[in-house]
C-alpha cells in the first residue's frame, strides 16, 4: 500500500511579515508573503501597526495559498503555525485564526517555533541536497544571531549566541544611520555591490569565541559620521557604497570568525546558515568560497526561505505531523522562546 501523502497549511505571523504556505509531504504548493510596507519610514518594526496590518492580511493570505496550492480547505490535514518567539500582538493573530481554522475543520493543529523553522528550511524538498545531522547553522535574523549545533530534525542546541544585538539588526540600525529606510539588511547588500569594502575600517567585538555582538559597531559608524561631517557635510551621501560594503565586510567577516570557532571546537565542517540576513550576497558568496579553502560543505537556502515565511513553519509541521506531536486548543503565542 503506498503511504497517504499529506497535506498542511502554514501559518507565519511572528513580525513584520504575513505568510501562508501550503506543503504536500516536503515539497511546497504554494508560499505566499505579503509583507508590511508602513514601518519603512520609522526605521523598525512598529508591533501596533503590524498587528493590525497581520489582521487585515491574514484571510486573504491563506485564501490566496490554498488557491495558488489549487488545495480546498477539506483536503488539509493540518494547520501548523508560528507560537514564538516573536512579537506578541504579531503572535496573537497567527495563533487565534490557526486555532479556529483547525477547530472549524476538525482538524490536528501544530505549534512551531520560529527560529526552529527557519533551521528546518533546509529540508524543504526542492530536490537539492540536504545537510546530514549533525550539522552547524549560523541562524541570522533581525531578532537572533546564533550558531546551532543540529543533531536531528528537533533535537538543536544554541552553542554560540549574540550578546546584544541581531545581525540583523545591526545592518537595519547601521542603515538607518546612513538615512536608508527599514529594513536596510537589503539596502546596504545592495550599494555594497558597488563599493570599496575596505574602504572604512571598524573594529571587532573582543567577546567569547562563540558570542556575537554588534552594538559597537553602531557606535563605531555613528563616530565615523560625526567626524567625517566637519570636514564634508555631504560625507554620507559621497561614500554611500563604500560605507555600505565596508559595513557588510565587517558584519560578515564577525559572523565567519565565529564560524570558524565553532568548526574548531565541534569538528563539523557541514555549515548552513539560515535567516534573513543568510539572504545576504556577500555572506553567501563568502560561505561558497569556504568549501574550497576549508573544506567545508556548506548549505544555503532559496532567497524565498531565507526571510520569514510560511513554508519553513509548513516543512516543520509536516515533520511533527509524522510523530504525530499536535498542540491542544489551550496552546498560546508565545513571545520568548527557546529552540
Ligand atoms: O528572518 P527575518 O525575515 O525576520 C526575523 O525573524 O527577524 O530577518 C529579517 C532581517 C532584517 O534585519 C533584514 O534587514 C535582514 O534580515 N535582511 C538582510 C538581507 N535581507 C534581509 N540583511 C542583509 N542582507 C540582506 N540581503
Ligand atoms: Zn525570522
Amino acid at each position: 500500500m503506498t503511504k497517504k501523502s499529506i497535506t498542511i497549511l502554514g501559518i507565519e505571523s511572528s513580525c513584520d511579515d504575513t505568510s501562508a504556505a501550503v506543503i504536500k509531504d516536503a515539497k511546497i504548493l504554494s508560499n505566499i508573503v505579503a509583507n508590511q510596507d508602513v514601518h519603512q519610514e520609522y526605521g523598525g518594526v512598529v508591533p501596533e501597526l503590524a498587528s493590525r496590518a497581520h489582521q487585515q492580511n491574514i484571510v486573504p493570505v491563506v485564501n490566496q495559498a490554498l488557491k495558488i496550492a489549487n488545495i480546498s480547505k477539506d483536503q488539509l490535514d493540518a494547520i501548523a503555525f508560528t507560537r514564538g518567539p516573536g512579537l506578541m500582538g504579531s503572535l496573537l493573530v497567527g495563533t487565534s485564526f490557526a486555532k479556529s481554522f483547525s477547530l472549524a475543520l476538525g482538524i490536528p493543529l501544530i505549534d512551531v517555533n520560529h527560529m526552529q523553522g527557519h533551521i528546518m528550511a533546509h529540508f524543504i524538498d526542492e530536490g537539492q541536497e540536504m545537510p546530514n545531522f549533525p550539522f552547524l547553522c549560523l541562524t541570522v535574523s533581525g531578532g537572533h544571531t546564533q550558531i546551532v549545533l543540529v543533531k536531528e530534525h528537533f533535537e538543536m542546541d544554541v552553542i554560540g549566541e549574540t550578546i546584544d544585538d541581531a545581525a540583523g539588526e545591526a545592518f537595519d540600525k547601521s542603515a538607518k544611520l546612513l538615512g536608508l529606510h527599514y529594513p536596510g539588511g537589503p539596502l546596504i547588500d545592495k550599494y555594497a555591490k558597488e563599493g570599496n569594502p575596505k574602504a572604512f575600517k571598524f573594529t571587532k567585538p573582543r567577546v567569547g569565541d562563540l558570542e556575537f555582538s554588534f552594538s559597537g559597531l553602531k557606535s563605531n559608524i555613528l563616530q565615523l559620521i560625526k567626524r567625517e561631517e566637519r570636514k564634508d557635510a555631504d560625507f554620507i551621501e559621497n561614500n554611500l557604497i563604500d560605507l555600505c560594503a565596508s559595513i557588510q565586510l565587517t558584519i560578515i567577516e564577525i559572523l565567519l570568525e565565529k564560524i570558524d570557532n565553532a568548526v574548531k571546537k565541534t569538528g563539523i565542517r557541514q555549515i548552513a546558515i539560515a535567516g534573513g540576513v543568510s539572504a545576504n550576497s556577500g555572506l553567501r558568496k563568502a560561505l561558497i568560497q569556504r568549501e574550497n579553502t576549508h573544506n567545508w560543505k556548506v548549505f544555503i537556502p532559496k532567497f524565498e526561505y531565507c526571510t520569514d515565511n510560511a513554508a519553513m513553519i509548513a516543512i516543520v509541521g509536516y515533520y511533527k505531523y509524522q510523530n504525530q506531536d499536535f498542540a491542544d486548543s489551550s496552546v498560546t503565542a508565545t513571545a520568548r522562546m527557546k529552540i
